[in-house]
């Protein structure tokens, strides 16, 4: 079975670790201190999921994700992640992450600046457009009536497919969006990021945006 490490288990990233576990993988959760810092959090609110330190729990993973506040994003080792596949589930809020000038003033998308931090890694951006709640319970299985859709966006083709499939396990559509600077339309403030989509709606917003703009 896949390995998944989710790096931060705060709202998000215990959601994910839930969900990676209940689609069948191995998980692997790491806060920024010690794997004892988090062991009693594991055992309570993501039973199965193996409490590490964050070098330890990347380390045979097949997939890392990161779910640290964007403002927290540099005090993530990128030398632990080279080669990796990472999925950039974070969002820019000025209110809670104070302002920054790189993603306030910089052209880039808040994944392309991330992407330049872990530099040697495969970054994908996905996850950051679902309320942590709505993972679970808007998860249903393949097939089904209703079923929701998640865009993935990455600059790394194999990269994305490998998520889109990860997406599929954890109960949603996937689609394709495209490098990451399109993923400016997966962004806090756009219908995307706004709302629910089964897959055609999804991929049908998704060419509403020429990649020039967005
Ligand atoms: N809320 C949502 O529904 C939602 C949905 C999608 C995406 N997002 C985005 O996901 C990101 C995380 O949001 P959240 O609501 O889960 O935040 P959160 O509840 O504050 O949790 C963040 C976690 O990251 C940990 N952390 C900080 N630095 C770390 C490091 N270097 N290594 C490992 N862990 C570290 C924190 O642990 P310590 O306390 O030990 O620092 C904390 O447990 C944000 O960018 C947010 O915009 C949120």
């Amino acid at each position: 079975m896949a390995t998944i490490a989710v790096i931060g288990v705060g709202r998000v990233g215990s959601a994910v670790a839930r969900t990676a576990l209940k689609a069948g993988y191995d998980v692997h959760v790491s806060g920024s201190g010690t794997a004892d810092d988090i062991a009693l959090l594991a055992e309570i609110i993501m039973p199965g999921a193996r409490p590490m330190g964050t070098a330890d729990a990347v380390l045979d993973a097949d997939i890392v994700i990161v779910a640290v506040p964007l403002n927290k994003y540099t005090s993530v080792d990128p030398s632990l992640l080279e080669g990796k596949v990472v999925i950039d589930v974070m969002n820019y809020w000025a209110p809670i992450d104070g302002e920054i000038s790189e993603f306030e003033q910089d052209a880039a998308t808040s994944s392309e600046v991330v992407s330049r931090h872990f530099a040697g890694s495969r970054v994908v951006k996905t996850l950051n457009h679902i309320g942590y709640h709505d993972l679970e319970e808007h998860a249903i299985a393949a097939g089904a009536p209703g079923r929701r859709a998640l865009a993935v966006a990455s600059d790394d083709e194999p990269a994305a497919r490998l998520v889109m499939e990860m997406i599929d396990r954890f109960g949603f559509d996937a689609a394709y969006a495209g490098p990451l600077r399109t993923g400016r339309v997966l962004q806090p403030g756009t219908e995307i990021f706004n709302g629910a989509f089964s897959k055609a709606e999804l991929e049908h917003e998704l060419t509403l945006q020429p990649a020039s703009q967005a």
